[in-house]
């Protein structure tokens, strides 16, 4: 977890390269079941784009959001810190990630800025401190 505080935010073309690519992730979503399609692109520190799309299972449970499918290709390229989170949908209003999504982001970014559209062009902000107020965090497995 790194305790670097977020980047300011992004220039217009900087949300909108990132804005793309999760609107591109979103159409590569595998949702058959929920016809919820959902894409992100989770931007490293180093400037890195990770998208993720959600992608479902005939097991529903198997299921896995969009966002931790970001975090997950960014763990797995040697990224860990980030500083910005932008989502698609294709809802009538701007979603923020799911509690498990919350969980899975915390433990890298507490302060993550989340930015999310609607394909309408309705955009959401928040960041994930306000997102989850009082997170479950590493620290917390300290014990005596
Ligand atoms: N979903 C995401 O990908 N991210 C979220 O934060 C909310 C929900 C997905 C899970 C499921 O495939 C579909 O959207 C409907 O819940």
């Amino acid at each position: 977890m790194s305790g670097a505080t977020p980047a300011a935010v992004p220039d217009a073309a900087e949300l909108e390269r990132l804005r793309r690519a999760a609107f591109d992730a979103m159409e590569r979503a595998y949702a058959p079941y929920s016809n919820f399609r959902v894409g992100c692109a989770l931007r490293g520190t180093d400037g890195s784009v990770h998208a993720g799309c959600n992608v479902e299972n005939a097991a529903y449970p198997a299921s896995i959001c969009a966002e931790r499918g970001a975090v997950l290709a960014a763990v797995a390229r040697g990224t860990r810190d980030f500083d910005l989170l932008v989502l698609a949908t294709e809802a009538s209003e701007p979603t923020p990630p799911c509690g498990q999504c919350r969980q899975v982001l915390v433990e890298f970014a507490p302060a993550l800025p989340v930015v999310s559209f609607t394909r309408a062009g309705r955009v959401g902000r928040w960041t994930l401190a306000e997102l989850m107020p009082h997170p479950f965090t590493p620290a917390l497995l300290a014990h005596p």
